[in-house]
């Protein structure tokens, strides 16, 4: 069996119902909207949000419809983010399929993405728990508030790594700690479960999108969206951060400048992709990933169900060493 496979065999049965209800939330009588609507519900993912929500659920004993409404909002709101992204990154192709901006075009996809956050959050409504509702609509904005830091700090001269962090905790953790944390509250989970399913959720995240990152040091792989983007848009990622701290130079600099003013050429580019392999910059990368790993590894000492934490386990090795 995959790893995917594995880590969601404790909870196989309730992806099942997940997975009609998200179905089910994508539908539209309207021939175009519906039409929009199925082809993003074509490619699944690989549903590691949901999953997360079912499985820190799972370890209160059963899942039930609040746990799975919860899963649902998530991704929705996390699918809807997708669209806008690749609206924002100008990006052709997510998933294994030409994004929804490629295929009909930006006007259609940000509101296409809008109508997936209001179906979000008729989600959240579904749950009959304000306080579900109310961390979805902060969870809207503070991915909003990491996508457009990220914007603001590529027009910065400065490039840091404490910037990088408070991007990638807004743009991508906090949705990962979010799952945690609903799947421990809608299960009725006790403060103390609920702060440590939080901070795993969050620490899974940061790993999550620092492993997304140096995916875009390498050619394409199978990851069903291109590679070699974040430079060409202007973001300067953990390892070559790293690696202009450790040997930044003036050359370096003038290529800093160039990549943050979306004028450098694919040459450019690729010097300053070798000169991040060469100065350590993914090997770091990878270090800073295992520091996290290690230290989410320890939460789950008081995790009481041993299938759940097994997958746990897994999810969290899966996250870092992940090729899709
Ligand atoms: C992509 O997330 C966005 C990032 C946070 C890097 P996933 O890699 O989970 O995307 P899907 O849902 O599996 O397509
Ligand atoms: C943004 O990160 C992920 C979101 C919060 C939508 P990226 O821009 O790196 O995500 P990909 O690589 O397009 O999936
Ligand atoms: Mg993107
Ligand atoms: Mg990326």
């Amino acid at each position: 069996m995959d790893s995917l496979s594995l880590i969601r065999q404790p909870v196989a049965a309730e992806l099942e119902q997940y997975r009609s209800l998200f179905d089910s939330a994508l539908q539209h009588d309207d021939d175009f909207l519906g039409h929009a609507l199925a082809y993003v519900r074509q490619r699944r993912g690989k549903m590691m949000r949901p999953l997360l929500v079912l499985l820190m659920a799972k370890e209160l004993g059963n899942v039930g419809e609040k746990s799975l409404r919860s899963a649902v909002t998530l991704e929705l709101l996390h699918t809807a983010s997708l669209v806008h992204d690749d609206v924002v990154d100008e990006s052709q192709e997510r998933r294994g399929q030409r994004s929804a901006n490629a295929v009909f075009d930006n006007k259609v996809a940000v509101l296409l993405g809008d109508y997936l956050l209001s179906l979000s959050l008729l989600n959240a409504a579904e749950t009959e728990n304000v306080e579900v509702v109310r961390i979805i609509s902060r969870l809207g904005g503070t991915l909003s508030e990491g996508e457009i830091s990220q914007l603001a700090v590529i027009r910065d001269e400065e490039v840091s790594e404490e910037a990088y962090f408070h991007i990638i905790h807004h743009k991508t953790a906090a949705l990962f700690a979010a799952c945690a944390r609903l799947g421990a509250i809608s299960a009725g989970g006790d403060a103390a479960y609920v702060e440590k399913a939080t901070k795993f959720g969050e620490l899974i995240g940061i790993c999550f999108q620092i492993r997304d990152d140096i995916f875009d040091y390498f050619p394409d792989g199978n990851i069903g969206k291109p590679t070699g983007n974040d430079m060409r848009e202007g973001k300067l990622t953990l390892p070559v951060i790293h690696a202009l701290r450790q040997a930044g130079n003036s050359e370096t600099q003038l290529l800093v400048k160039k990549i943050k003013s979306g004028e450098a050429t694919a040459a450019d580019i690729s010097a300053m992709v070798d000169f991040t392999l060469k100065n350590g910059g993914i090997a770091y990368a990878e270090q800073t990933m295992q520091r996290l790993h290690d230290e989410a590894v320890a939460l789950l000492d008081d995790w009481k169900n041993e299938e759940v934490k097994e997958a746990l386990h897994r999810y969290i090795d899966f996250v870092i060493k992940r090729e899709i």
